[in-house]
């Protein structure tokens, strides 16, 4: 990392570097935003969105928080997801979680972490959902990342439980939710490919918040 002084030598350099291929860039920029991807990580200093996934500024509206929790009561994501969905209208939601996340880790341990103990309560009920799999994981570390997939597994279903996104999707058949894992290792994304109509078939009725779209449309 770069001194402290070093960082506004390096924006500088960044600055003059976009304005030579685009001199109208910041001008641009600072007229409106139109993403078309909703991000949701982990806080991690490894995991950086826009980097990874080779974005712009504007192309990505990002939320990060400690192992990538979508909580309902989470005031923050709440705003955000509300926002990006409503006005933004962003085509896509992204919950990315990485294997090595030392929120899923720390949450399995058995140890009095504070003000994080609510937050990471959240991965223990995950553990509980799926307990019968995750118990037939012999080795630790392949437990993790089994654990961290399914953590962003029941992330996108949280947010597949938001009646912003509910009734936007019955509207306008998007946003699309994905799940996502980086592997630190090898710098890759690995979508997940999740099956969300299997996932939701028993469930979704409990969760359905569109009665009144479905009767005004
Ligand atoms: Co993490």
């Amino acid at each position: 990392m770069p001194s402290y002084r070093q960082v506004f030598k390096n924006n500088q350099i960044w600055l003059d570097k976009k304005k030579e291929t685009d001199p109208d860039f910041f001008e641009k920029l600072a007229r409106d935003q139109r993403p078309e991807y909703l991000y949701i990580g982990c806080s991690d200093s490894r995991v950086t969105a826009e980097e990874i996934m080779g974005a712009e500024p504007g192309e990505v509206f990002i939320h990060r928080n400690v192992a990538n929790l979508v909580n309902a009561t989470d005031l923050n994501v709440m705003a955000v997801i509300n926002y990006a969905v409503r006005h933004l209208n962003v085509k896509h939601i992204v919950v990315c979680g990485h294997y090595n996340c030392g929120g899923v880790k720390a949450a399995m341990q058995p140890k009095d972490l504070g003000i994080l103990n609510p937050w990471l309560r959240n991965i223990r009920d995950v553990y509980r959902l799926h307990m019968a799999e995750l118990n037939a994981i012999e080795n630790e570390h392949e437990k993790y990342n089994r654990l961290v997939e399914l953590n962003v597994q029941e992330q996108c279903v949280n947010v597949i439980k938001l009646a912003s996104v509910q009734q936007e999707y019955i509207l306008h058949k998007f946003p699309i939710v994905h799940g996502w894992v980086f592997d630190i290792k090898t710098g890759k994304i690995i979508d997940l490919k999740l099956d969300f109509p299997k996932i939701l078939k028993d469930i979704q009725q409990i969760y359905d918040l569109t009665g009144t779209v479905k009767r005004n449309q």
